[in-house]
């Protein structure tokens, strides 16, 4: 095959962040994505109406006429007020909760994990139908951390039996098996776990541009993401958590977290997805199947991706991206409305 068309892909979770950076990376996010679900860890997180609906303006106008829905995100805050969130249902697309500290901007997140403190935005949540994506970490020994929060998703997940809780960027086998225990647990994978594991980010030279929170697993973990991304299980999506941070503050001591995909993803995501022969399975994993979990309806858009080579650039403005400098066999030769 040398053409493949993905119509309407979706990026299930994407950081775009706010003033400079975000001009600068929101049109390359819009330009090959029909739309995103928008991470809430600005500095302050958008815990308001007000702020969510400004934010949303800020995007739509860095975007300008290209044709990408920004899916907006709250950030969990455990006393939302149920007349608050039934009043904001219908904008937004989830509420994203973060562990206090454990990556970028997640300072107000929760503390300790008593359900009970929880219940009552989480429950009010389950009643009005908007999903739950976790963030989900514990604070323990790096490598460790998304398995012993398992048991913190399997219990949201039996006293929740309704709300729809989204594993966000799973890294390991430990989730995936997860995933099939619950009815209403679901995930999203990144390009970049699918890719890389620990060994590429620390086995060498320290590459701070794969640094990532969760940081990359082993071989075999690695193994059963790929498996349910090429078979496109129906629980799993395309979310790249593309997070951008300037140079300077990934080549530096105290190296931020975050890899940069957006504008590589689908290129790469084709290239990798025809290395194993899964490409008939692509357009479920990056668009079907998170339109069926939302149930959303994202604007047309059909992408051309043609077996020609991309050459990766260095930088896109102050961020450089995944394989910077590097080729990827596939690229986007056109789009349509
Ligand atoms: O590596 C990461 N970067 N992981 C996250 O969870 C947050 C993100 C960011 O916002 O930079
Ligand atoms: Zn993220």
């Amino acid at each position: 095959m040398t053409e493949i068309v993905l119509n309407e892909p979706l990026d299930m979770h994407l950081h775009l962040r706010d003033g400079k950076m975000l001009q600068s990376v929101a049109p390359l996010s819009a330009y090959s994505f029909s739309g995103g679900l928008i991470m809430p860890n600005l500095i302050p997180p958008i815990t308001d109406i007000d702020m969510l609906h400004s934010y949303r303006d800020r995007i739509k106008q860095a975007i300008g006429d290209e044709k990408f829905l920004p899916y907006m995100t709250l950030f969990f805050k455990s006393n939302y007020d149920r007349d608050f969130l039934a009043s904001v249902s219908d904008e937004i697309t989830a509420i994203k909760l973060y562990p206090a500290g454990i990556t970028t901007n997640s300072e107000g997140g929760v503390q300790g994990f008593d359900i009970d403190e929880l219940s009552p935005t989480l429950g009010a949540m389950s009643d009005l139908g908007i999903p739950l994506c976790i963030h989900g970490e514990s604070s323990g020994f790096v490598m460790d951390r998304e398995k012993e929060f398992i048991p913190i998703y399997e219990s949201l997940a039996r006293a929740f039996p309704n709300l729809k809780i989204v594993m966000e960027h799973i890294t390991t086998a430990n989730s995936v098996e997860a995933l099939d225990r619950y009815e209403n647990l679901y995930a999203t994978i990144t390009l970049h776990h699918l890719l890389i594991t620990l060994d590429d980010v620390a086995g060498g030279m320290l590459q701070p541009h794969l640094f990532c929170k969760p940081i990359a697993k082993r071989p075999e973990d690695r193994e059963a993401l790929r498996r349910v991304a090429f078979e496109a299980h129906p629980k799993v999506m395309f979310g790249s958590d593309s997070a951008p941070h300037p140079q300077n503050a990934k080549e530096a001591p105290g190296c931020a977290a975050g890899v940069f995909t957006a504008p590589i993803a689908l290129p790469a995501l084709v290239t990798l997805f025809e290395e194993y022969g899964a490409l008939d399975n692509l357009q479920r994993f990056v668009s079907d199947n998170a339109k069926a979990i939302y149930g959303i309806n994202p604007p047309t858009k059909a992408v051309t991706l043609t077996k020609e080579l991309m050459k990766v650039p260095q930088k896109y403005g102050e961020v450089v991206p995944m394989y910077a400098g590097e080729e990827l066999s596939w690229s986007i030769s056109s789009i349509n409305y």
